[in-house]
């Protein structure tokens, strides 16, 4: 059963499909992979919060570190769990709520997560891995800048017709509850996936805030965070690699 975050049923409806038939270009290049994973050893504790980071946590299982899955799919948690060893931890879990193990990760890695998630949620982010983190702990987190081309199209079929509810300039948020109709006109294929599964997700993703680089400065700007990194994931790249390293507290 999944966790009661409805965004959960978006990734209920596609589960592990979204890594084996989505398109290539939401998923970590071959080099992020290893920036990801570059210095975790056996004694590392690691957690990567999204099962369908599949290759990110096949690159964990490898350094042989404590590796810990969160996931509030128990679809992405079950199809997880078919494909790793034993040794993995899987927790079918809201990285949003409270979690028992505070203070003990070295690691915390996500792809594109926060691309998910509004302001309040991003803000709620960064407390919870600061609070999960050890002191000199690092988050390594890929965040893709600006619009999808989806969203574009959109607001294109919408700008005809009276309002686009859907988006919220002053925040640079979507809600994808607020499509309606428009869903089904103007989707964006997304690899081999089905469409009725395709729309499952579509549908359930919420609320998300597009990101600029001065949003992720700022949200891990506080004083949990001793410093931070951001870079183009590839030159020219909408896609950016973020490091950030707790303070000792
Ligand atoms: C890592 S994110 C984003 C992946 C993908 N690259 C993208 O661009 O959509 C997707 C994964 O994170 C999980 N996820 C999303 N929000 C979550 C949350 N609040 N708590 C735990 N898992 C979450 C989803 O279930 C899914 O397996």
């Amino acid at each position: 059963m999944s966790t009661s975050n409805p965004k959960a049923r978006a990734w209920d409806a596609l589960g592990l499909k979204y890594y084996f038939l989505g398109r290539r270009s939401g998923k970590p290049t071959r080099a992020t992979i290893r920036w990801f994973t570059a210095d975790l050893v056996p004694s590392s504790r690691c957690l990567v919060v999204g099962g369908t980071s599949l290759a990110v946590i096949r690159a964990a299982i490898r350094t042989g570190c404590r590796l810990e899955v969160v996931d509030f799919s128990a679809r992405v948690c079950d199809e997880v769990r078919a494909r790793v060893p034993d040794t993995v931890t899987i927790v079918n879990h809201d990285i949003l709520q409270p979690l028992a193990t505070d203070g003990s990760f070295t690691h915390v890695v996500c792809d594109a997560l926060i691309n998910r998630f509004d302001d309040d949620e991003a803000g709620r982010f960064g407390r919870q891995v600061a609070r999960l983190l050890r002191p000199d702990g690092v988050l390594r987190a890929t965040v893709k800048l600006g619009h999808y081309p989806m969203d574009l199209r959109l607001m294109e079929i919408a700008a005809g017709r009276a309002g686009v509810a859907f988006w919220d300039e002053d925040t640079r948020t979507i809600d994808y509850g607020m499509l309606g109709d428009l869903l089904e006109l103007g989707y964006a294929r997304h690899g081999g996936i089905r469409r009725e599964d395709l729309i499952g997700w579509y549908r359930n993703r919420g609320r998300e805030k597009r990101y600029q680089e001065s949003d992720l400065r700022q949200l891990f700007a506080s004083k949990e965070w001793s410093w931070l990194d951001v870079h183009p994931e590839v030159a020219g790249s909408d896609r950016v690699r973020l490091e950030a390293r707790r303070a000792s507290r």
